[in-house]
């Protein structure tokens, strides 16, 4: 399907061959940069929810192919406060912007701008929803490390670890491996484990999904851990998030046992889940995660603005 002019909400709209060619315009714009490609283009950011790393790498990603950027980073300070709509706020930024890429708390709110848009809608995270952007750096990171993901000749297991009812990040990279031979691990804290629905999704593709009991065993197990933040803010217990809190933590003495190969993903930011002395191994590899976000985002932006097909 043609990418000029199209919305990227969810994985859900994303086919395999879609993400093999976001992977491999990455790839070309990361090997072959391309200062001018978007110049003359300007991408608006309207994040109503905290963010380093999408916006960021947005910005920058938008700046170093020559394109400019407006937004905002705190709704606060715009006439939300007033009482504007969501649907006002993404018609006004269409009649300056060529592209938004946005951030809400409201699961679907990409979706609904989308419904009053005529320039491409980006979604850089919907609550607990999806988080389209984050899985294709994602997958381009394993990509990278293991590249028979995308060939499919070897098996990968992949453990998801920790919030893996509300961690969007999560839901979005569940949806894209399912298009890959791939073994899934799950570990979370009781009210916390991955919604029914993704197991089924995964069985139906006969992907197996099994649940281990501990992060030493998931580590020992796979080839890529994939922690993710215990999200206070949508905890449903605040006594049950003090409990479980300490018992995900990561240290570095229970990866002795790892495979060798065995790398270690955040989507970040991290809170107290992987304990620094896990920076110091080899394992570690969510800082140069983060940063494929610029070719990543690079491609995206090309693709959607009709500079690269
Ligand atoms: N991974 C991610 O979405 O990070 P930010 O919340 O900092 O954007």
């Amino acid at each position: 399907m043609e990418f000029n002019g199209r919305h990227i909400v969810s994985l859900r709209d994303l086919s395999k061959e879609d993400l093999l060619k976001i992977l491999s315009i990455a790839k070309n714009l990361e090997e072959k940069p391309q200062p001018d490609l978007l110049s003359g283009f300007l991408m608006a950011t309207l994040f109503f929810e905290p963010s380093t790393r999408t916006r960021l790498s947005f910005e920058a990603a938008m700046s170093r192919l020559g394109g400019r950027v407006i937004g905002f980073a705190d709704a606060n300070s715009t006439s939300q406060k007033k009482g504007e709509s969501l649907a006002d706020t993404i018609r006004m930024a269409e009649q300056y912007a060529d592209v938004i890429v946005m951030r809400h708390p409201h699961d679907g709110a990409a979706r609904l701008a989308t419904e009053v848009s005529g320039i491409p809608i980006i979604n850089g995270g919907d609550g607990s929803n999806q988080h389209p952007t984050q899985t294709c750096l994602d997958l381009y990171t394993i990509n990278k490390l293991f590249p028979n993901l995308i060939d499919d000749s070897d098996q990968l297991t992949v453990a998801f670890a920790g919030d893996l009812r509300y961690g969007r990040t999560v839901h979005s990279l569940f949806e894209a491996l399912l298009h890959f031979n791939v073994k899934i691990l799950t570990i979370a804290p009781k009210g916390l484990e991955l919604p029914e629905s993704f197991t089924q999704k995964a069985t139906a593709k006969g992907i197996t999904v099994t649940v281990v009991e501990t992060l030493q065993e998931a580590a020992e197990q796979s080839d890529i851990l994939y922690m993710t933040r215990l999200q206070e803010e949508r905890f449903p217990d605040p006594v049950e998030f003090d409990h479980v809190k300490s018992s995900y933590r990561l240290n570095a003495r229970m990866l002795k046992n790892a495979k060798e190969s065995l790398r270690i993903l955040h989507p970040l930011p991290r809170v107290n889940e992987i304990a620094t002395d896990v920076d110091e191994t080899e394992h570690a590899h969510y800082f140069p995660q983060a940063g494929n976000g610029i070719p990543v985002r690079q491609a995206l932006l090309a693709l959607v603005l009709g500079k690269i097909s």
